[in-house]
């Protein structure tokens, strides 16, 4: 049987209608000051460029040497230009982090969402980082979620707040009367072109009531010029999710095929490239699995929602999950044609020309050779200094040069198609195995 996980919203479905009833002046205090609680990926660029507008932002993280470097006017994460902007406006005095909430306009949430080990949606960040500001709210003030959350996280959120400042009202349960707005508005940045994108890219804006949309796009219209879609919170929670899962599935899809096509015995992406001649069929790549730290954990929150009815998104992570084991696997059965193999792992990073190793399932099939000791591992990834954690200090593993690598290896593991692989030596990979899990070969052959 079906059963929500919430209760059903008292507010009206769609907010592209007019509110049932007149906003009262709770959110028409002039917007000022604006408290950014969680300085990363998102949170650092989304405060940095409400300062560059002009406002006066106060950037809270928990982390204390990334609270003083950002008073330095240094970012803590990479990401092209965000030091330059940072610089600028800490010392224009716009921009300033702490430890601790202040009094602000509105307050917006960038916190970590991860999954529990059970592939349940921790909350825990997002609920500190509400009870961290609760006691500086006042009336008038905004409250907006971008921390992916499962549905319902907004209304939740009200309920916790009303438990811990029971002298204000809140939209969930007042709509268009409350004294504090509440909003969520997911984000959909691309690491690497974040600036950009958080001033381009279309966003939805999903109020627990229509004043809280509003108030909210307010604050995002002082810097983002893409179309903003007003919504309800549950629709807005839904659709951030709903993306992620997509890509998972539509993945896992091409994933699935190259399997099928390798017991087959012919080549994936010349019939994914074949197939996509059909004017309404668009293959994905496949490739060595799903990282990063967005699309293996959001379809999740989708499936705790209603596990009995979502065996596509379940079935999707399992082939995506699964996909790094089988690569492992494969490699593991080629070096056993030799007596001291020497392997070239080609990529670490979860996606081409990035440093980000976060869920990598390049790392995993390297960290599971190197846990069978099947042979030497010549690791190459351009992007960083050091080997990660996971393979640092074991006898048989090496951070090496590419074309050092290729040289010396057995069997070449292409397993990230960064830019700097593509320029490989064809004449030197026809005396080796090569294991070429993104396409690269294929794809620098077609172009
Ligand atoms: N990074 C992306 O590309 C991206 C894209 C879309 C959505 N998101 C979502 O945005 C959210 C934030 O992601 P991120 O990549 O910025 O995470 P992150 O780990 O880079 O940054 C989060 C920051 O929050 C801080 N923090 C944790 N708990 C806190 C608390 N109670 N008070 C103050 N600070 C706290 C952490 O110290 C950390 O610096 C997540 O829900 C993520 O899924 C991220």
């Amino acid at each position: 049987m079906v059963t929500l996980v919430a209760p059903q919203p008292v507010y009206e479905a769609s907010l592209d209608r007019p509110p049932a009833r007149p906003a009262r002046a709770a959110g028409k205090r002039a917007l000022e000051r604006i408290c950014v609680v969680g300085l990363g990926y998102v949170g650092l660029p989304t405060a940095a460029l409400l300062a560059s507008r002009g406002l006066s932002v106060i950037g809270v993280d928990l982390k204390k040497d990334a609270v003083a470097r950002i008073n330095e006017g240094r970012a803590h994460i990479a990401e092209p230009d965000l030091d330059m902007i940072l610089a600028a406006v800490v010392q224009a005095g716009k921009l300033e982090a702490s430890i601790r909430p202040q009094s602000a306009d509105a307050f917006l949430i960038a916190v970590p969402t991860p999954i529990t080990p059970e592939k349940k949606a921790d909350m825990r960040a997002v609920e500190a980082a509400l009870a961290s500001i609760a006691p500086v709210l006042k009336r008038g003030d905004l409250i907006v979620i971008e921390s992916t959350s499962p549905v319902g996280t907004t209304e939740r959120a009200a309920a916790q707040l009303r438990g811990l400042r029971p002298d204000l009202k809140f939209p969930d349960l007042f709509p268009e009367q409350a004294d504090v707005l509440m909003a969520y508005c997911p984000e959909r940045i691309l690491p690497g072109q974040t600036l950009r994108e958080l001033v381009d890219n279309a966003r939805i804006i999903g109020g627990l009531d229509h004043a809280s949309a509003l108030r909210a796009r307010e604050v995002y219209a002082t810097f983002a010029m893409g179309q903003m879609k007003l919504a309800t919170s549950r629709e807005a929670e839904c659709a951030k999710l709903a993306e992620n899962a997509f890509r998972d599935v539509n993945v896992a899809f091409a994933n699935e095929l190259s399997i099928l096509c390798e017991g087959l015995g012919v080549d994936a992406w010349t019939v994914i490239k074949m197939a996509n001649l059909h004017p309404r069929v668009d293959i994905l790549s496949p490739g060595p699995g799903v990282g990063g730290h967005c699309i293996p954990i959001d379809p999740w929150f989708l499936h705790q929602a209603l596990p009995d009815e979502t065996p596509l998104i379940a079935a999707a992570r399992a082939v995506n999950d699964g996909k790094p084991l089988r690569v492992a696997n494969r490699i593991g059965r080629l070096a056993g044609r030799f007596r001291d193999p020497v392997i070239a792992i080609l990529g670490l990073a979860y996606k081409p020309n990035v440093d980000d190793l976060r869920e990598s399932p390049a790392l995993e099939i390297a960290r599971n050779l190197a846990d069978r000791r099947i042979g030497r591992l010549l690791v190459v990834e351009p992007n960083i200094a050091n080997l990660p954690e996971a393979l640092a200090g074991r006898p048989d593993v090496e951070l090496t040069e590419f074309g050092a690598a290729v040289a010396e290896a057995d069997i070449v593991a292409i397993l990230v198609a960064h830019s700097k692989f593509r320029n490989i030596d064809r004449a030197a990979l026809a005396s080796r195995v090569v294991v070429d899990t993104v396409g690269l070969l294929k794809l620098s052959n077609d172009e």
